[in-house]
């Protein structure tokens, strides 16, 4: 049996020497205590074979605290290969050296803006303007004037989605009979189960 994750990372490529605009996005869906479904843009750093999706999340967010107390899944759609992916699983921390590679890959307002929501307001808290959040930008922003000077915001936590099942939906658009599958990760590895579409 093939990896879906090595399918999903060739696909990918693909995408991306398509110029699919979606390569670096995914879609993590959530519930709120209350159970109110939460699904939001989240961008897709790598796709490690061995552990899974990467994401950078701040744990002062909302989102932090659902899926750490809760299920979730992830959502995938490269409409230039025709492939949507639906993926299941559990959250893993990702090596410090990892975080500070992608923390290092930031851009300078990106890095003030993880350090606005430990010294000002989380993240999804409401403010009273668009200035209030420039001023406070502003503030961070001279007490580090340089990216290279941002210390890594301590709140961001690289975490990886380790896939414990994947739903396939490979598009064929001249009939519509789309091939699909699901696939589940046991102790021994992966296996695989048609679905129709
Ligand atoms: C293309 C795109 C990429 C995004 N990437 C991230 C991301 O990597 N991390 C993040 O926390 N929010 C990201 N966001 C913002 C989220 O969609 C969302 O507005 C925010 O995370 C709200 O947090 P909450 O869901 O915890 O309330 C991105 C939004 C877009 C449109």
């Amino acid at each position: 049996m093939s990896d879906p994750i090595l399918a999903i990372q060739e696909a990918r490529e693909q995408a991306r020497e398509l110029g699919d605009p979606y390569v670096d996005v995914c879609f993590l869906a959530t519930a709120s205590a209350a159970g109110q479904p939460e699904v939001r843009a989240i961008s897709l750093r790598d796709i490690d074979i061995a552990k899974g999706f990467a994401l950078l999340i701040s744990e002062l967010s909302p989102k932090w605290q659902q899926l750490t107390t809760g299920s979730c899944s992830l959502h995938m759609l490269w409409t230039t290969v025709r492939r949507q992916y639906r993926v299941y699983g559990r959250f893993e921390p990702m090596e410090p050296e990892r975080l500070q590679h992608y923390w290092d890959r930031k851009v300078h307002a990106s890095r003030l803006l993880e350090h606005y929501y430990e010294t000002f307001h989380p993240q999804s808290h409401p403010i009273a303007s668009y200035d209030t959040l420039l001023e406070g930008i502003d503030a961070l922003r001279q007490r580090y004037p340089h990216a290279e000077t941002v210390p890594l915001a301590a709140a961001l936590r690289g975490v990886y989605l380790y896939p414990t099942a994947i739903d396939v939906w490979h598009g064929s658009p001249a009939d519509r009979l789309h091939d699909r599958h699901l696939y589940t990760r046991s102790e021994t590895g992966w296996s695989s189960q048609s679905l129709v579409p």
